[in-house]
């Protein structure tokens, strides 16, 4: 086989290849024999590809600061195929819902590696959660604190917990996907004292061991300053609270939003430069201020799963606007990936059929849903496109099918984990049938 490595082929999972055919191969599988046994809109997951972004950030964290858990941002996409292998592989889980425990729950995934986020936690979420005996509830406001101190209090159990703390950083990220600054409606403010009464709340209340703080400021982050920022923020606050109430800071999470390539020219920090930039604020800032080193809680969603996932598309009408525009219109769009439309995200895309043709007309990739803004990629280059040709877009391997919809009653799509020449599926199409099993006349 032989491999080429045009740019676009880089932003690609680490397995891909192109045969003689011009065909694209990832984790050793043909795209285009993957889109004929399984149809389009398909989403294909490299396992190597995730396995390797796991170690990644186990090795780059634990090298520098040892007493670090990574824990996968199921939000980024869950299932238990997905969370079996974060099992395997010794992460935990941060999870945002009754659904996501329940997929944790169905692998037995390791409880006490279970982090549960959200700034609205459900009563009867909150009682899954300490039925099951999850590791740490992450709590977002008073209301919360004195629900779980209550309903923990019933079980006779004592909680951990992390306050999530809101420092009023601004991670200059898409205002859909910024968390940190002041007015978000995440987290105890800093500001206001709101954060302070929140640790004596705590340290006050019998059913609650509160063991440290988070943040999360963002999504993705493209600069490791505003992380910097933060842990300063959160550590000198946690001196005063040490004066003043004798907390302590046994664990700390700085959250996710770890930035991922969606195109050729975007510029993002390695996992390394994130975690040279953490650690090193982290160690300089317990040594300063004489407060113990914490155990290191990092949150990555989109770069565990991003790279590894390439959404399939076919070519259906091709249409061009004299001057204007020329459209490649396929089978998916924004039922499948909303990203574009939501957040003006970019992505890049090659033909799975003729992937080593060279790129020869400017082309805008529009979805098949009736909304004009349903455009999956603006004028992008391609080699000259025809119906029948299938579509690779690359980095679709996370919140596109978590965040997918049935808009326009269009079914979603099948995924398959493809690994060493061999494809799984790992989601069914849905069907009409489904579509309708939940109404009634
Ligand atoms: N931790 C917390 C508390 C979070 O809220 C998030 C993401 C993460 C970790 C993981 O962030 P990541 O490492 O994946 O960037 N739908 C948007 C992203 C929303 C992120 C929400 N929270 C998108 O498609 O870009």
């Amino acid at each position: 086989m032989k491999r080429k490595y045009s740019p676009k082929l880089s932003l690609f999972p680490l397995t891909k290849e192109v045969d003689e055919y011009g065909h694209l191969h990832i984790g050793g599988c043909d795209c285009v024999e993957l889109a004929k046994e399984y149809g389009t809109p398909l989403y294909v997951f490299d396992e190597v590809t995730i396995r390797a972004k796991c170690q990644e950030f186990q090795n780059e964290f634990t090298k520098r600061y040892p007493n670090t858990l990574i824990i996968y941002a199921s939000k980024a996409f869950l299932n238990p195929a997905l969370a079996i292998i974060f099992k395997e592989q010794g992460l935990g889980l941060d999870v945002v819902s009754g659904g996501e425990i329940s997929v944790a729950q169905s692998v037995d995934f390791p409880k006490e590696r279970v982090y549960f986020h959200g700034n609205n936690k459900t009563v009867d979420e909150l009682r899954l959660s300490l039925d099951w005996g999850i590791g740490r509830i992450v709590v977002d406001n008073l209301y919360e604190l004195e629900l779980l101190n209550t309903l923990a209090s019933a079980r006779r159990i004592k909680q951990g917990i992390l306050l999530r703390i809101n420092p009023g950083v601004d991670p200059h990220t898409h205002r859909h996907t910024t968390t940190g600054v002041l007015e978000s409606k995440f987290g105890f403010p800093l500001v206001a004292g709101q954060a302070s009464a929140a640790v004596a709340q705590s340290l006050a209340a019998p059913n609650l061991d509160l063991k440290g703080f988070h943040f999360h400021l963002g999504s993705p982050i493209l600069k490791t300053s505003p992380f910097e920022l933060a842990i300063d923020l959160i550590f000198r606050f946690a001196k005063e609270m040490e004066a003043d109430y004798g907390f302590q800071l046994n664990e700390f999470s700085p959250g996710g939003g770890f930035a991922v390539k969606y195109t050729i020219d975007s510029e993002t920090p390695s996992v390394a430069d994130y975690a040279e930039a953490i650690t090193v604020m982290v160690i300089n800032l317990a040594n300063e201020l004489k407060l113990p080193h914490p155990k290191l809680i990092i949150e990555p969603g989109r770069a565990i799963v991003a790279q590894a996932g390439v959404a399939l598309y076919t070519v259906g009408s091709i249409k061009e606007i004299p001057g204007r525009r020329k459209y490649i219109c396929v089978d998916g769009g924004i039922g499948d990936n909303i990203r574009p439309a939501l957040y003006d995200a970019k992505y890049e895309a090659i033909v799975a059929n003729k992937a080593s043709e060279s790129n020869s007309k400017v082309v805008t990739i529009a979805g098949r849903y009736c909304e004009s803004g349903d455009i999956l990629a603006r004028e992008i280059s391609l080699p000259t496109v025809l119906p029948g040709d299938i579509i690779a877009m690359p980095t679709g391997g996370a919140y596109a099918i978590p965040m997918a919809s049935n808009y326009n009653l269009v079914p979603r799509p099948a995924i398959v984990m493809v690994k060493d020449g061999k494809a799984r599926l790992i989601r069914k199409r849905e069907s009409y049938q489904d579509l309708l099993r939940l109404d009634l006349i």
